[in-house]
């Protein structure tokens, strides 16, 4: 019985991993313990307040109106277009783009620089997970 209970247990703490890449699995629990850190009534990331920060309008870096949208567009599974550069950017979307969320150092990489292209600063622990289980949603 307790082994049956321990695995469902398990079980259950996999399954709120929100069906995230086993590499990108790690990072997650690593945003989790620092946001459980700064805020000891966290529980768990939300995909719905990552839906308002990834879609609202902030001034940026550069001292305009900007959102996450305005590179990556509204429709997630569908190619963006970099509000700077004018170059395509293809899905975020883990749906349609298996590559999307599977690298840890890629995934950090872009969430520094693209929070401080919108937000003209770095994103939270709380921001940076919420945000990323709307895009795993998608
Ligand atoms: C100025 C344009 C621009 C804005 C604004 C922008 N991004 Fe990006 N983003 C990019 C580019 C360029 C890449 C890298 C090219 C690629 O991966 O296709 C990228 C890549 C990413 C990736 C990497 C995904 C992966 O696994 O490959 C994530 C996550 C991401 N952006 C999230 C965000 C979030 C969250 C915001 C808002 C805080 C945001 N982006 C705003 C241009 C932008």
């Amino acid at each position: 019985m307790k082994k049956y209970t321990l695995a469902m247990l398990l079980c259950g703490v996999l399954a709120n991993a929100g069906g995230f890449s086993p590499s990108i699995q790690s990072y997650i629990a690593t945003l989790k313990s620092e946001a459980k850190q700064a805020n000891s009534s966290f529980v768990d990331f939300n995909a719905k307040r990552g839906e308002q920060i990834f879609t609202s309008k902030h001034i940026g870096k550069k001292g305009d109106s900007i959102s996450c949208t305005s590179c990556h567009g509204n429709n997630l599974t569908k190619n963006g277009q970099n509000a700077t550069t004018n170059k395509i950017i293809k899905p975020l979307a883990p749906s349609v783009n298996k590559s999307r969320l599977t690298d840890t150092k890629e995934v950090q990489k872009w969430l520094r620089r693209n929070f401080k292209d919108v937000y003209n600063r770095e994103g939270t622990a709380l921001e940076k997970g919420d945000v990323l289980y709307y895009i795993q949603s998608k």
